[in-house]
């Protein structure tokens, strides 16, 4: 259930106020492999998460586990280089805590990113995908429990969870830089296990395009507390059972790797418009 509450948000968010002046209004949620956004924040403050009040820590390799505020394609941002996730043991709402303590800080848009399975025969492996709308498939909702008003509605509406103005801009950048960013609906499950090969076939009768195991709860959250969010998954692997070979983490870690600097600039460039 809810354990964290409002005065929780505001201990995190007074402590990062008390290491930087700055007035984060973007935030950035990185996924498996691609913190190296991290890397690009300039005048860079580095909270790790260990330090702030109600953190959660992230213990998954590829996630370092730290905040970095500073500045970025010109705009203010606040970067989570790691995130929670619930197949670490996390509830739904210890995975939103950060989101809340963005919003508290002054965030009013948010980009989450994710490497994910591809589930659409169309997708290939490195591919970029703008995520449309996403199902969530984990059976829990951060929200659930006691609904404080000062947050958000107790019954938010998440007809358009995925800004249509972020995903056209999104569109119109990677048209300008030459690449083809698939689009489509991102599956959330809580894993650790990946998928089996009659899970694939099912989520893919369900509508689904890419699966994972983040970013539902985040961007739940997210539309509570009434920001704007856009969404990019990194296919950094075909889906179980499509191609003849087994998944793992390793092969996740090199795609990212690999479409680093296409990601890099997508990213940079919508981050200036959001
Ligand atoms: N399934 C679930 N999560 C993932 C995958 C996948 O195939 N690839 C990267 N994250």
């Amino acid at each position: 259930m809810n354990q964290l509450t409002n005065a929780h948000i505001k201990e995190a968010a007074a402590y990062i106020r008390e290491k930087t002046s700055m007035a984060p209004v973007i935030g950035l949620i990185m996924g498996s492999g691609l913190g190296v956004l991290g890397d690009h924040i300039e005048q860079p403050v580095v909270i790790p998460y260990h330090e702030i009040p109600h953190f959660p820590i992230s213990t998954v390799e590829g996630h370092a586990g730290e905040l970095v505020l500073g500045t970025l394609s010109g705009r203010t941002v606040v970067l989570m280089r790691g995130r929670f996730h619930m197949y670490e043991g996390y509830g739904p709402e210890l995975t939103a805590f950060p989101v809340r303590v963005m919003k508290a800080l002054g965030v009013a848009s948010l980009l989450v990113t994710n490497a994910a399975g591809g589930i659409n025969l169309a997708f290939a492996s490195g591919n970029l995908m703008l995520i449309s709308d996403h199902i969530n498939l984990t059976g829990r909702n951060p929200l659930i429990g006691p609904n404080d008003d000062e947050l958000g509605v107790r019954f938010p509406d998440m007809s358009e969870a995925y800004s249509k103005r972020l995903r056209s801009a999104a569109q119109e950048i990677a048209g300008a830089q030459g690449f083809t960013l698939q689009e489509g609906v991102y599956v959330g499950l809580t894993g650790p296990s990946y998928e089996t090969p009659a899970e694939i076939r099912m989520l893919r009768a369900l509508g689904a395009d890419a699966v994972g195991m983040s970013t539902v709860a985040e961007v739940i959250a997210a539309r509570h507390s009434g920001i704007e969010v856009v969404g990019i998954s990194c296919i950094t692997n075909m889906a179980s059972g499509i191609l003849d070979q087994p998944l793992s983490h390793e092969e996740v870690m090199e795609t990212a790797e690999r479409v680093k600097s296409q990601f890099l600039g997508l990213v940079k460039a919508l981050i200036a418009v959001m």
